[in-house]
C-alpha cells in the first residue's frame, strides 16, 4: 500500500506560495521499474528499464524483454518514445548501443536503425511528437514529419534533441538551435549549461519548449527564454498539455504558461510523461510504477474527460427532460448518481442495446466514477 503515498500533496497554506497543489490520483499500477521510459500506443505499454522492458496489455503483463545483444555484447536501453514507422503504424522503439530498436506487442525486439532510413548512423538521441521524429546523429541530425521522408542536415553530433509538430530543438553546448517548419526559419537561442528540454503542447502549433539548467528551469515562448524557476531539476519532461520537472524533492508541473502546482516524491523516484498529461512514477522501493492522474479537483477532471463522453453518448436520452429521466449533461447528477451509474455501466446495461459507448470510454467513466474513493475536498468544493 505504500505506493498509494507515493506522492504527498504539498501542504497547502505552508508559505504564502500562489501555486495551487495538485491533487493526484493514482489510476493504474504495474509491477515494473521505470529507469528510462514509459510509452504507450492503443492498449500496450512497455515500460523501459536500462537491462530490460517489460510489455504490458491493458495493464497485463505479456512478456519481459532484456536489452538487445550486439556480437554477443549486452547493450542498455537509453530512450525509448513512440514514433511513427515508414509503414505509417506507430511503432514503440527503443535506443540502445547507438541504434534503434521495435518493441512489438507479442514482446520481441528487431533492430530498425536501417528501416528507418538511418544506415550507417550512429543515433545518440530520438524524439517524437505525432509523425515528427528528429534523430540525433554522431554527425548531425535526421528529421521526418510524416515518418516516410528523411532529412538529414549534417554537423556536430546531436545528442540531445526534442520534436514537436512543427519545431524540432538540438541542443548544443551553449545554445538551442529552434527549427520552426511553418515559418521555415531557424532559431538559435543562447542558454548556459542547459541539460534536458521538452516541448509541451508538442502534438499542437502552439508548442512551447522547457528547458533545463544548472541555473533553474526556463519556458520558451516565441523564442525567448523565461525563467520560471530558480534550481537545478534533476528530471525534466513534457506531457502532452504539462510540462514538468523534479528539484529539490519535487514535482512541478508547467500548465498554460506558468507554474501551476507541486508534489513531493521521495529521493530517487523517477517521474516520466503519458500524452494525456499523466505521469508516471517509479518510487525508491519495489518495482512498481504508478500512473497518477493530476486534476485539481474531480470537477476539472469531469469536464476534461466525462462531459465530452456524455455529450456525445448518452445526451440524445439523458438531457434535462429526456426519455432516461436523469441529466446527465450536469456534472451534479453524475455525483449524486455515482452507485446506479456505476452499476449500469459495470452491467453494460446502459447504453441501451445498439447505442455505442466504445470499451475504452466505458473505463474512462468507470475510472471517474472510482475516483471519488481517494476523497478529493477540492472536488467537493468545485460545485
Ligand atoms: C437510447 C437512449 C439512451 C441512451 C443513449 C442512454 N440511456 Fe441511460 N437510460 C435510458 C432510458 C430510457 C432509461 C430509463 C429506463 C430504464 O431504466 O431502462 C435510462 C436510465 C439510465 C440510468 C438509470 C438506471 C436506474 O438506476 O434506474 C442510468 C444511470 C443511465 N441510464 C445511464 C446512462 C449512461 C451513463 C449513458 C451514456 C453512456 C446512457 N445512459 C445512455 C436511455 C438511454
Amino acid at each position: 500500500m505504500r505506493t498509494a503515498l507515493l506522492l504527498l500533496v504539498a501542504a497547502c497554506g505552508a508559505t504564502s506560495s500562489p501555486l495551487a497543489s495538485l491533487t493526484p490520483t493514482p489510476i493504474e499500477r504495474v509491477s515494473a521499474r521505470a529507469e528510462i521510459a514509459v510509452v504507450s500506443v492503443g492498449g500496450i505499454t512497455v515500460v523501459f528499464d536500462a537491462a530490460g522492458a517489460t510489455v504490458l496489455d491493458d495493464g497485463a503483463t505479456v512478456g519481459h524483454i532484456g536489452a538487445p545483444t550486439q556480437q554477443g555484447r549486452a547493450l542498455h536501453w537509453t530512450a525509448a518514445n513512440v514514433i511513427v514507422g515508414p509503414d505509417g503504424e506507430r511503432w514503440i522503439v527503443g535506443l540502445a548501443g547507438e541504434a534503434l530498436w521495435r518493441v512489438t506487442s507479442d514482446a520481441q525486439v528487431e533492430h530498425v536503425t536501417q528501416r528507418l532510413g538511418l544506415q550507417g548512423a550512429r543515433v545518440l538521441a530520438f524524439d517524437s511528437a505525432g509523425s515528427a521524429t528528429i534523430y540525433g546523429l554522431s554527425n548531425g541530425f535526421s528529421s521526418t514529419r510524416d515518418g516516410v521522408h528523411l532529412v538529414h542536415v549534417p554537423g556536430r553530433a546531436a545528442a540531445d534533441v526534442a520534436a514537436a509538430r512543427d519545431r524540432f530543438a538540438i541542443r548544443r553546448a551553449d545554445k538551442i538551435d529552434l527549427v520552426d517548419f511553418s515559418a521555415s526559419s531557424h532559431a538559435v537561442v543562447r542558454i548556459a549549461d542547459a541539460s534536458s528540454m521538452a516541448f509541451i503542447d508538442a502534438t499542437t502549433e502552439q508548442a512551447h519548449l522547457l528547458v533545463g539548467t544548472d541555473a533553474g528551469v526556463y519556458l520558451e515562448v516565441q523564442g525567448a527564454l523565461r525563467r520560471i524557476a530558480g534550481t537545478a531539476p534533476t528530471q525534466l519532461g513534457a506531457a502532452g498539455p504539462r510540462g514538468w520537472f523534479v528539484a529539490d524533492g519535487r514535482v512541478s508541473v508547467v500548465e498554460r504558461g506558468s507554474l501551476s502546482r507541486v508534489v513531493g516524491v521521495p529521493s530517487g523516484a523517477r517521474v516520466f510523461g503519458a500524452p494525456e498529461g499523466d505521469l508516471w512514477i517509479t518510487g525508491s522501493g519495489a518495482p512498481v510504477t504508478t500512473r497518477f492522474e493530476f486534476a485539481t479537483s474531480r470537477h476539472d477532471a469531469w469536464t476534461a474527460r466525462i462531459r465530452p463522453i456524455t455529450m456525445a453518448r448518452c445526451r440524445p436520452c439523458h438531457e434535462s427532460g429526456g426519455s432516461g429521466g436523469l441529466d446527465l449533461t450536469a456534472s451534479t447528477t453524475w455525483r449524486r448518481h455515482e452507485e446506479r451509474l456505476r452499476s449500469v455501466l459495470e452491467g453494460g446495461t446502459m447504453p441501451p442495446r445498439g447505442h455505442l459507448l466504445p470499451d475504452s470510454e466505458r473505463a474512462e467513466l468507470l475510472r471517474w466514477l472510482a475516483s471519488a474513493d481517494s476523497a478529493d475536498p477540492a472536488g467537493n468544493a468545485a460545485d
